[in-house]
């Protein structure tokens, strides 16, 4: 789907938009290829102020409104979700000439149902990442890559890649608000759909 507002009888309905939003999404969590495959992830830092990296979006189920992606349980984001569960997304389309901008809350999940059954899903040379010794981020003597040696020259096996179950998460993303941006050389449109603490819903344009 592509929303076409410039050659369609009626300008879309917000609901239009949303859905659009909503399939944009499912694609580019399903399409390795799609813009919106990665995503950058802001998190809060006390130090910092506000943190940011690149993450891939796995899943997106838009009745729930949630948005899933993977990570290792020692990396510095873990520790500022604990902090502060409010994230934000930022999605950019060139090719559909769209933004999406999320704020939402999100939950880590560790060796429950949810991480276990993703973790069963993943390849053996997917769990590789999560085989990498030590805390993420720590200072190091030489451009390591932290893998144990025998695995920087191939994939683990099912049952070696097996030790990187523990450090494995997902974290699942509560939407609470979308932003979204649709550029046209014949001027901007906006959109903004932000659901309250009930789960209702309040949709409005906005000037771009
Ligand atoms: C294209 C790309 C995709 C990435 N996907 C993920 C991902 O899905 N999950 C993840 O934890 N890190 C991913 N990373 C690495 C993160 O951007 C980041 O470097 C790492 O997670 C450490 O972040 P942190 O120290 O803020 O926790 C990806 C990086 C790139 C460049």
């Amino acid at each position: 789907m592509h929303l076409d507002i410039w050659h369609s009888e009626d300008e879309p309905r917000l609901g239009a938009v949303l859905a659009e939003c909503w399939h944009l999404l499912a694609d580019g969590a399903a399409e390795p290829q799609h813009d919106f495959h990665t995503t950058a992830l802001a998190t809060t830092h006390a130090g910092l102020g506000c943190t940011l990296r690149t993450v891939v979006l796995r899943k997106v189920d838009p009745e729930a409104r949630e948005l899933a992606f993977y990570t290792d349980l020692r990396s510095r984001k873990i520790g500022e979700i604990q902090q502060d569960p409010r994230i934000a997304l930022l999605f950019n389309s060139v090719s559909d000439d769209t933004q999406i901008r999320v704020q939402a809350e999100a939950v880590i999940h560790h060796r429950d149902s949810l991480a276990e059954a993703a973790w069963r899903d993943l390849s053996p040379r997917r769990r590789r990442d999560y085989l990498v010794s030590g805390p993420r981020g720590l200072p190091w003597a030489w451009a390591t890559s932290g893998l144990p040696a025998e695995f920087e020259g191939r994939d683990p096996n099912e049952a070696e890649s097996e030790a990187g179950r523990l450090n494995f998460a997902v974290v699942v993303c509560r939407v609470r608000q979308i932003d979204w941006l649709f550029l046209t050389p014949y001027g901007h449109r906006r959109a903004n759909f932000t659901w309250n603490d009930d789960g209702q819903l309040q949709t409005s344009w906005l000037v771009p």
